[in-house]
């Protein structure tokens, strides 16, 4: 394994232990949105965000315990956004990370209450003194993934993919552009500058990880797209070939597979561009960049 990859799976070990900690239990409330809400987020995904707040904040100096937390917040913004992105309202998908989606093995409206209960305990976690001692922090980590997650972050982001399914003129370059900017790079994005914010970073280095984090949210996106019509059912864990069946704009339906990949290796290029005045402090980040561009899952 490469660095990069023992970092990764490291990150995956810890969040899935920190979301089994904080995630509500039976004990909590109704036993079966407990269980909806573990379905949707333990045992499963890359925890490529969480990787990200994790990353950044050791970049920066920031305490790890707090990037953690602020990565099992975004995990929970994430793994909701999945689960109201599966809905048949949405993007009525029956698969996701290998198993059936939360609608599916259970009903629509737990589905629904799960991706609720999920949004909301990401700022019960933000807001708990126990992530952060500093409640300038806590309110900086709330403001950050609240715009991420909002009408101008991934939600506006997925009004804009649903609008264009039905658009009278299919949608340009530009618009996907600020389409996948909302609806992926958003929390992406957040997830780097989150880890930058449990730092004490100043506005600089903020700036820069923001930056870095919305290059790799449009790599990401880029490659989904492309995964969806090269990928294997298999190794990504859901339905691959629904986006041409469903009419979504993506770059790869405007410009093909190979604009896509020359597009990828700009991005990653990029991507260790703003990172360069960290120098070799930063590769494993800049790493992660490569992996988003040539990943198979
Ligand atoms: C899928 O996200 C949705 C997109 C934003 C493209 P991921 O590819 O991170 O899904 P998991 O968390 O690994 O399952
Ligand atoms: C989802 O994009 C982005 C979200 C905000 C959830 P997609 O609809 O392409 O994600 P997949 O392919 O279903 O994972
Ligand atoms: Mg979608
Ligand atoms: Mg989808
Ligand atoms: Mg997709």
């Amino acid at each position: 394994m490469t660095a990069f990859q023992t970092r990764l799976a490291d990150a995956a070990t810890v969040t899935e232990q920190t979301l089994d900690a904080l995630l509500p239990t039976a004990e909590d409330g109704p036993e079966r949105i407990a269980e909806a809400v573990r379905y949707a987020a333990l045992g499963g995904g890359k925890r490529f965000r969480p990787f990200l707040a994790i990353e950044s904040a050791a970049l920066l100096g920031g305490d790890p315990a707090a990037a953690r937390a602020a990565a099992a917040a975004l995990e929970c913004v994430h793994c909701y956004s999945l689960v109201h992105d599966d809905l048949p309202a949405m993007d009525d998908d029956d698969m996701r990370r290998g198993r059936p989606t939360v609608h599916k093995a259970f009903d629509e409206a737990t589905a629904i209450l799960a991706g609720d209960a999920l949004l909301t305990v990401a700022f019960e976690i933000l807001g708990s003194p126990r992530t952060h001692a500093d409640p300038a922090v806590r309110a900086e980590l709330v403001l950050c993934l609240a715009r991420a997650a909002g009408s101008a972050g991934m939600v506006g982001g997925q009004m804009l993919d649903l609008q264009a399914e039905t658009a009278a003129e299919a949608l340009g370059e530009a618009d996907v552009m600020r389409l996948q900017a909302l609806k992926t790079g958003a929390l992406i994005a957040a997830s780097c500058e989150m880890g930058a914010i449990v730092s004490g970073a100043d506005a600089a280095d903020r700036g820069r990880l923001k930056r870095y984090g919305a290059i790799v949210g449009a790599a990401f996106q880029l490659a989904d797209d492309l995964l969806d019509v090269t990928g294997s059912e298999a190794e990504v864990g859901k339905r691959i070939g629904k986006d041409a069946a469903r009419g979504k704009a993506t770059l790869v339906s405007i410009h093909g597979e190979d604009w896509a990949r020359r597009r990828l290796d700009a991005l990653v290029v990029e991507a260790g561009e703003t990172l360069a005045p960290y120098g070799e402090a930063a590769a494993v980040l800049v790493d992660a960049a490569r992996f988003v561009a040539v990943r198979t899952a």
